[in-house]
């Protein structure tokens, strides 16, 4: 199986910082087959990036975009727009659902409309500290996974990439807390054992699960073993180049 490497630059770099660093990553990384790396950079970067990018070496995401195809939604980008400029999309990324507002029925729309435009998803679910703290983890991980797999049919299940993010250890996050290896086995076992119950063994083994939360070089290994755990989805360490490549080698090195 890959193990994927995805980073979401978030509302970070200007168009012209943007490709440096793609210039820049492109020169410092060989091509591991084996590993997946994507990088999300802003929407308005996608199109110039998109030509720039060597696609055997990496991909590209799109952080977010609308369910619906075209029509009168002033300010909106679409799947169907984003087709053929990336592999991958980020969706339901908690500060799309915090900041924005974004329920599990949006969430499950944009999931449908970037498996209809052959798009990867990558679905971003994860509980907040006080839902952890209130011993509600588990039931916010079945509600955001079967909510946000709810418009595709169970074909297309093993399409979707999930992202387990919990809320607290996002390093942008007040306090965050570093999540050990410990809490994301048991999170990625519900997460699995929830696939399983609905989709069957098979799925439930196939899909890939990501883990993110203040990844960084070091602790990427830890993170990478934990059983269950395909890759990693990193927000601030993605926007150095050096943390970013070296968590590449990392990934290459647990794999041998
Ligand atoms: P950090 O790696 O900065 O904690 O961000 C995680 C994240 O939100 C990636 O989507």
């Amino acid at each position: 199986m890959k193990t994927y490497i995805v980073g979401n630059w978030k509302l970070n770099f200007t168009v012209g910082e943007a490709s440096i660093y793609l210039h820049k990553l492109l020169k410092k990384i060989p091509n591991y087959r084996d590993i997946e790396v994507v990088v999300a950079p802003s929407a308005l970067a996608l199109q110039s990036l998109s030509l720039q990018i060597d696609r055997h070496k990496m991909k590209l995401a799109a952080q977010n975009a609308f369910y619906r195809d075209f029509g009168a939604f002033t300010g909106e980008i679409s799947f169907s727009q984003l087709r053929g400029l990336v592999d991958y999309a980020i969706i339901g990324h908690s500060e799309r659902r915090y900041i924005f507002k974004e329920d599990d029925k949006m969430v499950a729309k944009k999931v449908a409309a970037a498996i209809r435009n052959k798009i990867t998803p990558i679905l971003c679910i994860g509980e907040t500290e006080s839902e952890r703290a209130f011993g509600e983890t588990s039931d916010v991980i079945r509600d955001q996974l079967m909510g946000g797999l709810s418009e595709i049919g169970d074909d297309d299940v093993d399409k979707v990439i999930i992202a387990y993010e919990p809320v607290w250890a996002i390093s942008s996050t007040k306090a965050a807390k570093i999540a050990s290896p410990d809490e994301i086995a048991d999170s990625v076992k519900i997460i699995r054992r929830n696939l399983e119950e609905i989709y069957g063994k098979k799925v439930a083994s196939e899909i890939s699960v990501l883990f993110g939360g203040s990844v960084n070089s070091s602790n990427a290994g830890a993170y990478l073993t934990v059983p269950g755990v395909n890759g990693l989805l990193i927000g601030g360490s993605s926007l150095i180049l050096s943390e970013f490549s070296d968590i590449i080698e990392v990934a290459k090195r647990v794999q041998a």
